[in-house]
């Protein structure tokens, strides 16, 4: 088992395959960074798997790949088998836009893969245009249709802005109740590389959107999930609602992040990582293990995103397309 430094068990893992992506979400990455990862510095999918073998046989159950966006990276299906072949039983999941999703979702699926959680923060085209930075809404459609055609588990992540999308967050839950997702709602996490402009809407005022229409029950936290689930009691539906800002979930926290070149990130919030590159590069298993023991070591307690602090700390400068949220 991986415990850290707080003496939480690590047992999840989230590998960003590419920062590269194709859309420019607001409150992501509005303008293509002024430089990316050179392509040679990016670990190679054998050099990610050699700390991938490291880590389930630490203990880690379940691997989310994410990017920028991961099918933006070729041969990701690959990369999948690879992974699905090595435990049987391992939870595999990707996070994606799903702008390209048409076309791999079966490949996707025939390699392994669970489970896919997909950004829709919009039903209205232009409205979606304005926060992805191009009209993509037809072709998220047809990703989204094509995933669950081909029987992968879809959850929908939407994260309501002040005057952009937050009328829509009742027309998105009816959209996900239609076609048997969950949706979660998640808090804009303030960050450096997004526009600055932004207001996100605060996890109490989403609840209260959706008591307009709705009676609705806590049912808590699943297990050391972010999401906070409710019930919609009028229709038997679960929603989940990811509010960072209250960092309760902070003490059950069970996982770490990989970025694509091999920086190692204990928290999502802080820019403190160490490198698995030297390791990995050298097949060197026992100094991958060392780096990943020394991060956990040191992860952090909680987050710095809660409203206490808001006015008086800096604000975090992690970018999300580097670790995939
Ligand atoms: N705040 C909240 N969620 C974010 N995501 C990316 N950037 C942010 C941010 N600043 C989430 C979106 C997207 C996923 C890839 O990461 O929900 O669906
Ligand atoms: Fe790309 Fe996802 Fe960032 Fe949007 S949120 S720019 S889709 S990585």
């Amino acid at each position: 088992m991986l415990i850290d430094g707080h003496g939480r068990t690590v047992d999840y893992l989230r590998i960003s395959v590419t920062e590269r992506c194709n859309f420019r979400c607001q409150y992501c990455m509005p303008e293509k960074p002024f430089s990316w990862v050179p392509k040679e510095n990016l670990l190679t999918f054998e050099e990610l798997f050699l700390f991938v073998k490291v880590a389930i046989d630490g203990g880690v159950t379940k691997i989310r790949l994410t990017g920028g966006e991961p099918l933006l990276r070729e041969d990701l299906d690959s990369f999948i088998a690879m992974i699905n072949n090595y435990k049987e039983g391992l939870d595999l999941a990707l996070t994606t836009n799903a702008f390209l999703l048409p076309d791999a979702a079966q490949r996707l699926k025939d390699a392994g893969l669970k489970r896919l959680n997909i950004s829709l923060d919009s039903l209205k085209p232009d409205v979606a245009a304005k926060i992805a930075g191009k009209d993509v809404l037809k072709q998220v459609f047809k990703g989204i249709d094509k995933a669950l055609e081909v029987g992968l588990k879809v959850k929908i992540n939407m994260v309501p802005l002040k005057g952009i999308n937050d009328d829509e967050i009742l027309d998105i839950m009816e959209y996900c109740r239609e076609r048997n997702m969950k949706v979660r709602f998640i808090e804009y996490m303030e960050n450096a590389h997004a526009d600055q402009a932004l207001k996100g809407m605060h996890g109490r005022e989403i609840l209260d959107k959706v008591k307009e229409k709705y009676t609705i029950k806590a049912l808590g936290r699943e297990g050391a999930s972010p999401s906070f689930n409710y019930l919609i009691e009028e229709m038997n539906y679960e929603f989940g609602l990811i509010d960072p800002h209250k960092h309760d979930f902070c003490e059950s926290c069970n996982r770490i992040r990989l970025t694509a070149e091999g920086n190692l990130i204990p928290c999502l919030y802080f820019d403190e990582a160490l490198s698995i590159a030297e390791s990995v590069k050298k097949g060197d298993i026992e100094g991958a293990a060392d780096v990943l023991a020394r991060v956990l070591k040191d992860k952090p307690k909680e987050n710095r995103w809660s409203e206490e602090e808001i006015e008086d700390r800096e604000i975090s400068k992690r970018a999300f397309y580097e670790t995939g949220g």
